[in-house]
Protein backbone atom coordinates (compact mmCIF):
# COMPACT_ATOMS: atom_id res chain seq x y z
CA UNK A 1 0.00 0.00 0.00
CA UNK A 2 1.43 3.39 -0.70
CA UNK A 3 2.63 5.54 2.14
CA UNK A 4 0.67 8.81 2.87
CA UNK A 5 1.88 11.64 4.13
CA UNK A 6 0.23 12.29 7.95
CA UNK A 7 -1.48 15.31 6.12
CA UNK A 8 -3.07 13.69 3.11
CA UNK A 9 -6.53 12.90 3.21
CA UNK A 10 -7.87 9.30 2.44
CA UNK A 11 -10.45 9.09 -0.33
CA UNK A 12 -13.51 9.32 1.98
CA UNK A 13 -11.59 11.52 4.16
CA UNK A 14 -11.56 13.89 1.26
CA UNK A 15 -15.18 13.62 0.27
CA UNK A 16 -16.57 14.63 3.51
CA UNK A 17 -13.78 17.49 3.10
CA UNK A 18 -15.63 18.68 0.36
CA UNK A 19 -19.52 18.77 2.07
CA UNK A 20 -17.72 21.63 3.31
CA UNK A 21 -16.59 23.61 0.36
CA UNK A 22 -19.52 26.19 0.32
CA UNK A 23 -17.13 28.39 1.96
CA UNK A 24 -19.59 30.25 4.33
CA UNK A 25 -17.60 32.04 6.28
CA UNK A 26 -20.41 32.26 8.82
CA UNK A 27 -20.79 28.67 9.21
CA UNK A 28 -18.66 26.73 12.10
CA UNK A 29 -17.97 23.06 10.92
CA UNK A 30 -17.33 22.37 14.77
CA UNK A 31 -21.27 21.03 14.93
CA UNK A 32 -20.33 18.44 12.10
CA UNK A 33 -19.74 14.64 12.27
CA UNK A 34 -17.46 14.79 9.82
CA UNK A 35 -14.23 16.07 8.68
CA UNK A 36 -13.78 19.75 7.68
CA UNK A 37 -10.74 22.04 7.10
CA UNK A 38 -9.83 24.57 9.83
CA UNK A 39 -7.55 26.88 8.96
CA UNK A 40 -4.13 27.43 10.96
CA UNK A 41 -2.48 24.95 13.65
CA UNK A 42 -5.22 25.37 16.08
CA UNK A 43 -7.20 22.63 15.08
CA UNK A 44 -4.53 19.84 15.22
CA UNK A 45 -3.61 21.05 19.28
CA UNK A 46 -7.01 21.41 20.56
CA UNK A 47 -8.26 18.57 22.96
CA UNK A 48 -10.91 16.80 22.25
CA UNK A 49 -11.72 16.09 26.13
CA UNK A 50 -13.01 17.84 29.28
CA UNK A 51 -12.36 16.89 32.48
CA UNK A 52 -14.84 14.84 33.89
CA UNK A 53 -15.68 13.39 29.84
CA UNK A 54 -13.59 9.56 30.57
CA UNK A 55 -15.55 8.83 33.80
CA UNK A 56 -19.09 9.80 32.23
CA UNK A 57 -17.69 7.24 29.24
CA UNK A 58 -17.32 4.53 31.99
CA UNK A 59 -19.70 5.95 33.52
CA UNK A 60 -22.38 4.92 30.30
CA UNK A 61 -20.62 2.12 28.92
CA UNK A 62 -20.35 -0.03 32.37
CA UNK A 63 -24.39 1.10 32.95
CA UNK A 64 -25.15 -0.26 30.00
CA UNK A 65 -23.47 -3.56 30.39
CA UNK A 66 -24.89 -4.10 34.01
CA UNK A 67 -28.25 -3.25 31.94
CA UNK A 68 -27.60 -6.08 29.07
CA UNK A 69 -26.07 -8.74 31.83
CA UNK A 70 -29.43 -8.47 34.01
CA UNK A 71 -31.73 -8.95 30.89
CA UNK A 72 -30.10 -11.65 29.55
CA UNK A 73 -29.57 -13.55 33.05
CA UNK A 74 -32.80 -12.67 33.74
CA UNK A 75 -34.09 -14.42 30.39
CA UNK A 76 -31.53 -17.66 30.89
CA UNK A 77 -32.15 -18.04 33.78
CA UNK A 78 -36.17 -18.66 32.94
CA UNK A 79 -36.68 -21.29 30.77
CA UNK A 80 -36.06 -19.04 27.55
CA UNK A 81 -36.88 -22.10 25.20
CA UNK A 82 -40.76 -22.64 26.85
CA UNK A 83 -41.42 -18.85 25.74
CA UNK A 84 -41.79 -18.66 22.50
CA UNK A 85 -40.48 -15.38 20.49
CA UNK A 86 -41.05 -13.78 23.68
CA UNK A 87 -36.94 -14.10 24.90
CA UNK A 88 -35.71 -12.63 21.68
CA UNK A 89 -37.33 -9.58 22.49
CA UNK A 90 -35.61 -8.65 25.41
CA UNK A 91 -31.81 -9.80 24.19
CA UNK A 92 -32.27 -8.27 21.25
CA UNK A 93 -33.63 -4.72 22.65
CA UNK A 94 -30.75 -4.76 25.37
CA UNK A 95 -28.13 -5.57 23.31
CA UNK A 96 -29.50 -2.58 20.41
CA UNK A 97 -29.53 0.11 23.08
CA UNK A 98 -26.16 -1.00 24.08
CA UNK A 99 -24.33 -0.47 20.84
CA UNK A 100 -26.54 3.37 20.77
CA UNK A 101 -24.88 4.04 24.12
CA UNK A 102 -21.24 2.85 22.17
CA UNK A 103 -22.39 4.69 19.14
CA UNK A 104 -22.94 7.95 20.81
CA UNK A 105 -19.83 8.15 22.71
CA UNK A 106 -17.81 7.55 20.00
CA UNK A 107 -18.81 11.20 18.40
CA UNK A 108 -18.83 12.44 22.02
CA UNK A 109 -16.76 14.75 20.90
CA UNK A 110 -14.66 14.59 17.26
CA UNK A 111 -12.74 17.75 16.54
CA UNK A 112 -10.18 16.53 14.18
CA UNK A 113 -10.68 15.46 10.59
CA UNK A 114 -9.07 12.07 11.14
CA UNK A 115 -11.49 11.34 14.23
CA UNK A 116 -14.08 12.57 12.78
CA UNK A 117 -13.82 10.31 9.83
CA UNK A 118 -13.39 8.00 12.01
CA UNK A 119 -16.03 8.13 14.27
CA UNK A 120 -18.48 8.49 11.92
CA UNK A 121 -17.50 5.29 10.38
CA UNK A 122 -17.22 3.53 14.39
CA UNK A 123 -20.96 5.75 14.54
CA UNK A 124 -22.77 4.18 10.95
CA UNK A 125 -21.02 0.28 11.59
CA UNK A 126 -22.63 0.55 15.43
CA UNK A 127 -25.59 2.10 14.48
CA UNK A 128 -26.59 0.77 11.38
CA UNK A 129 -24.81 -2.52 11.13
CA UNK A 130 -25.82 -3.66 15.00
CA UNK A 131 -28.25 -1.23 16.51
CA UNK A 132 -30.65 -0.96 14.31
CA UNK A 133 -31.47 -4.47 13.23
CA UNK A 134 -31.58 -5.47 16.68
CA UNK A 135 -34.14 -3.09 17.89
CA UNK A 136 -35.94 -3.88 14.22
CA UNK A 137 -36.09 -7.61 15.13
CA UNK A 138 -36.66 -7.41 18.72
CA UNK A 139 -39.81 -5.30 18.10
CA UNK A 140 -40.63 -8.19 15.09
CA UNK A 141 -40.35 -11.03 17.76
CA UNK A 142 -42.62 -9.68 20.11
CA UNK A 143 -44.99 -8.47 17.92
CA UNK A 144 -44.87 -12.33 15.90
CA UNK A 145 -45.41 -13.19 19.50
CA UNK A 146 -48.05 -11.43 20.60
CA UNK A 147 -50.28 -12.08 17.38
CA UNK A 148 -49.46 -16.15 17.66
CA UNK A 149 -50.68 -15.75 21.46
CA UNK A 150 -53.78 -14.03 20.15
CA UNK A 151 -52.73 -10.52 22.77
CA UNK A 152 -53.63 -7.16 22.09
CA UNK A 153 -50.98 -4.78 20.98
CA UNK A 154 -50.11 -1.62 23.09
CA UNK A 155 -52.02 -1.94 25.54
CA UNK A 156 -49.39 -0.98 28.23
CA UNK A 157 -47.21 2.17 28.69
CA UNK A 158 -43.98 0.05 27.64
CA UNK A 159 -45.63 -1.11 24.70
CA UNK A 160 -47.05 2.97 23.96
CA UNK A 161 -43.47 3.76 24.79
CA UNK A 162 -42.02 1.24 23.04
CA UNK A 163 -44.27 2.20 19.72
CA UNK A 164 -42.97 5.91 19.26
CA UNK A 165 -39.36 5.44 19.90
CA UNK A 166 -39.37 2.73 17.36
CA UNK A 167 -41.11 5.02 14.79
CA UNK A 168 -38.90 7.94 16.00
CA UNK A 169 -35.58 5.77 15.69
CA UNK A 170 -36.67 5.14 11.73
CA UNK A 171 -37.03 9.15 11.32
CA UNK A 172 -33.85 9.45 12.86
CA UNK A 173 -32.18 7.13 10.70
CA UNK A 174 -33.71 8.67 7.87
CA UNK A 175 -32.04 12.29 9.21
CA UNK A 176 -28.77 10.64 9.98
CA UNK A 177 -27.82 9.01 7.14
CA UNK A 178 -29.87 11.55 4.12
CA UNK A 179 -27.61 14.71 5.72
CA UNK A 180 -24.00 12.10 4.96
CA UNK A 181 -24.71 9.95 2.88
CA UNK A 182 -23.77 10.78 -0.99
CA UNK A 183 -22.71 14.30 0.17
CA UNK A 184 -26.02 14.61 1.88
CA UNK A 185 -27.82 14.77 -1.42
CA UNK A 186 -31.42 13.38 -0.40
CA UNK A 187 -31.53 16.70 1.64
CA UNK A 188 -30.26 18.88 -0.79
CA UNK A 189 -26.62 18.58 -0.17
CA UNK A 190 -23.89 21.06 1.10
CA UNK A 191 -24.77 23.27 3.94
CA UNK A 192 -28.21 22.10 3.64
CA UNK A 193 -27.77 18.86 4.50
CA UNK A 194 -25.36 20.10 7.28
CA UNK A 195 -28.18 21.62 8.80
CA UNK A 196 -30.53 18.11 8.85
CA UNK A 197 -27.24 16.67 10.72
CA UNK A 198 -27.60 19.05 13.78
CA UNK A 199 -31.45 17.75 14.09
CA UNK A 200 -29.77 14.56 13.92
CA UNK A 201 -28.44 14.75 17.07
CA UNK A 202 -30.98 17.06 18.82
CA UNK A 203 -33.34 14.05 17.96
CA UNK A 204 -30.45 11.69 19.20
CA UNK A 205 -30.61 13.02 22.53
CA UNK A 206 -34.16 12.78 22.92
CA UNK A 207 -34.57 9.61 21.48
CA UNK A 208 -31.80 8.39 23.30
CA UNK A 209 -33.68 8.64 27.01
CA UNK A 210 -37.11 7.78 25.50
CA UNK A 211 -35.54 4.27 24.71
CA UNK A 212 -34.29 3.92 28.29
CA UNK A 213 -37.43 4.77 29.65
CA UNK A 214 -39.06 2.55 27.40
CA UNK A 215 -36.78 -0.16 28.80
CA UNK A 216 -37.55 0.59 32.33
CA UNK A 217 -41.63 0.48 31.75
CA UNK A 218 -40.55 -3.21 30.71
CA UNK A 219 -38.00 -3.97 32.76
CA UNK A 220 -38.96 -2.96 35.90
CA UNK A 221 -42.93 -2.89 35.78
CA UNK A 222 -44.27 -5.49 32.83
CA UNK A 223 -45.63 -8.76 34.76
CA UNK A 224 -43.19 -11.13 32.66
CA UNK A 225 -39.99 -9.66 34.33
CA UNK A 226 -41.48 -8.50 38.03
CA UNK A 227 -42.53 -12.36 37.98
CA UNK A 228 -39.37 -13.59 37.17
CA UNK A 229 -36.96 -11.58 38.69
CA UNK A 230 -35.88 -10.14 42.00
CA UNK A 231 -36.60 -6.69 42.90
CA UNK A 232 -33.33 -6.09 43.65
CA UNK A 233 -31.56 -6.92 40.66
CA UNK A 234 -34.59 -5.43 38.60
CA UNK A 235 -33.87 -1.93 40.24
CA UNK A 236 -30.30 -1.77 39.77
CA UNK A 237 -30.51 -3.21 35.99
CA UNK A 238 -33.96 -1.32 34.93
CA UNK A 239 -34.04 2.08 36.77
CA UNK A 240 -30.13 2.51 38.33
CA UNK A 241 -28.34 1.51 35.29
CA UNK A 242 -30.63 3.55 33.10
CA UNK A 243 -30.64 7.00 34.88
CA UNK A 244 -26.87 6.54 35.29
CA UNK A 245 -26.63 6.22 31.34
CA UNK A 246 -28.48 9.02 30.72
CA UNK A 247 -26.89 11.38 32.90
CA UNK A 248 -23.32 10.25 32.26
CA UNK A 249 -24.02 10.27 27.78
CA UNK A 250 -25.49 14.09 28.65
CA UNK A 251 -22.42 15.02 30.62
CA UNK A 252 -20.71 14.87 28.14
CA UNK A 253 -23.01 16.90 25.34
CA UNK A 254 -20.86 19.77 23.81
CA UNK A 255 -23.96 22.63 23.86
CA UNK A 256 -21.65 24.58 21.70
CA UNK A 257 -22.86 22.26 18.56
CA UNK A 258 -26.32 22.92 19.53
CA UNK A 259 -27.13 26.07 18.86
CA UNK A 260 -29.65 26.90 16.03
CA UNK A 261 -30.06 30.34 15.46
C1 LIG B 1 -35.74 0.12 23.73
C2 LIG B 1 -36.05 -1.06 24.07
C3 LIG B 1 -37.42 -1.65 23.90
C4 LIG B 1 -38.39 -1.36 22.98
C5 LIG B 1 -38.33 -0.34 21.87
C6 LIG B 1 -39.52 -2.23 23.25
C7 LIG B 1 -40.70 -2.25 22.52
C8 LIG B 1 -41.81 -3.01 22.85
C9 LIG B 1 -43.08 -2.95 22.18
C10 LIG B 1 -43.39 -2.02 21.00
C11 LIG B 1 -43.90 -3.81 22.81
C12 LIG B 1 -45.39 -3.99 22.57
C13 LIG B 1 -45.78 -4.70 21.36
C14 LIG B 1 -47.29 -4.68 21.23
O1 LIG B 1 -48.00 -4.30 22.17
O2 LIG B 1 -47.74 -5.02 20.13
C15 LIG B 1 -43.16 -4.46 23.85
C16 LIG B 1 -43.66 -5.44 24.69
C17 LIG B 1 -42.98 -6.02 25.73
N1 LIG B 1 -41.67 -5.76 26.08
FE1 LIG B 1 -40.45 -4.43 25.21
N2 LIG B 1 -39.20 -3.02 24.31
C18 LIG B 1 -37.94 -2.70 24.74
C19 LIG B 1 -37.22 -3.28 25.76
C20 LIG B 1 -37.71 -4.25 26.61
C21 LIG B 1 -36.98 -4.84 27.69
C22 LIG B 1 -35.53 -4.46 28.06
C23 LIG B 1 -37.80 -5.75 28.28
C24 LIG B 1 -37.56 -6.67 29.44
C25 LIG B 1 -36.50 -6.65 30.16
C26 LIG B 1 -39.07 -5.75 27.57
C27 LIG B 1 -40.16 -6.53 27.87
C28 LIG B 1 -41.36 -6.50 27.20
C29 LIG B 1 -42.53 -7.27 27.60
C30 LIG B 1 -42.60 -8.21 28.80
C31 LIG B 1 -43.53 -7.00 26.67
C32 LIG B 1 -44.95 -7.57 26.63
C33 LIG B 1 -45.84 -6.81 27.58
C34 LIG B 1 -46.19 -5.41 27.10
O3 LIG B 1 -46.70 -5.26 25.98
O4 LIG B 1 -45.91 -4.47 27.85
N3 LIG B 1 -38.97 -4.82 26.53
N4 LIG B 1 -41.89 -3.95 23.85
Amino acid sequence: MPERAPSELTESEEHYRLLDASGHPETSVEHLPFPAPIMGSDSADKSEERRGDKLAAYGALVSMLVFVCVTWFVVFTNNPTSMGWFPVHPLLQSLGLGCFTYGILTLQPTAHPKTKAAGLQRHQKTMLAVGFPCIALGTLAIEIQKFNRGHGHFATWHGIFGLVSVAWLVGQVILGGGSVWFGGAAFGGGMKAKMIWKYHRLSGYVLFPLLLITAHLGGAWSTWVTSHSQPVVRFVGYTVAPIVAILAIYARVRTSKMKFL
